[in-house]
């Protein structure tokens, strides 16, 4: 668990207050959905928030934090505004990933294994697979994807985002 706090602004805030209110007492059926949101809203999700939703929702807090924990599309920690996520599961990584996770890291100035730029823009992302294994390599920028990626395609992937 990070001991990084989110700070929300002010219209942030009531669009939290607002959804956590239509989510009242509904239980752990709606528990994947409530995470989604308010990560929608907030980008990622600290303790405090977690209580809430616990509270919220009248699930106990350690099962929100399992389900954060299992998901790999719940963060615990900051992440960047934009994220681009590349997958290495098998059918991907047998179809040269790596290479696409490597321009990805050079041209993000990140780290291979991931990471968030210094500006907090970006945040690159190894991933498990995303479903598209027929169009490996396979990677996805926010909810946009792009398969079939070669390497030397990232630059200009990114730079239309960068
Ligand atoms: S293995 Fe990459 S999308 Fe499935």
């Amino acid at each position: 668990m990070t001991t990084t706090t989110l700070t929300l602004t002010q219209p942030q805030l009531l669009a939290v207050q607002e959804l956590l209110a239509r989510y009242r007492h509904k239980g752990s059926a709606e528990l994947l959905p409530c995470l989604h949101d308010v990560q929608a809203i907030t980008g990622w999700l600290d303790a405090a928030i977690c209580t809430e939703i616990s509270r919220t929702l009248n699930v106990p807090l350690v099962q929100v934090h399992e389900v954060i924990e299992f998901y790999a599309l719940f963060y615990n920690e900051p992440v960047g505004k934009r994220m681009v996520r590349v997958c290495d599961d098998l059918a991907c990584f047998l179809a040269g990933s790596q290479e696409v996770v490597r321009a990805c890291a050079n041209r993000l100035g990140v780290d291979e294994h991931g990471g968030t730029t210094a500006d907090g823009e970006f945040t690159l992302e190894v991933h498990p697979c995303l479903g598209r294994c027929e169009q490996a390599p396979y990677l996805m920028i926010d909810h946009e994807g792009h398969g079939n990626v070669k390497p030397e395609q990232v630059d200009e992937l990114l730079g239309e985002k960068r």
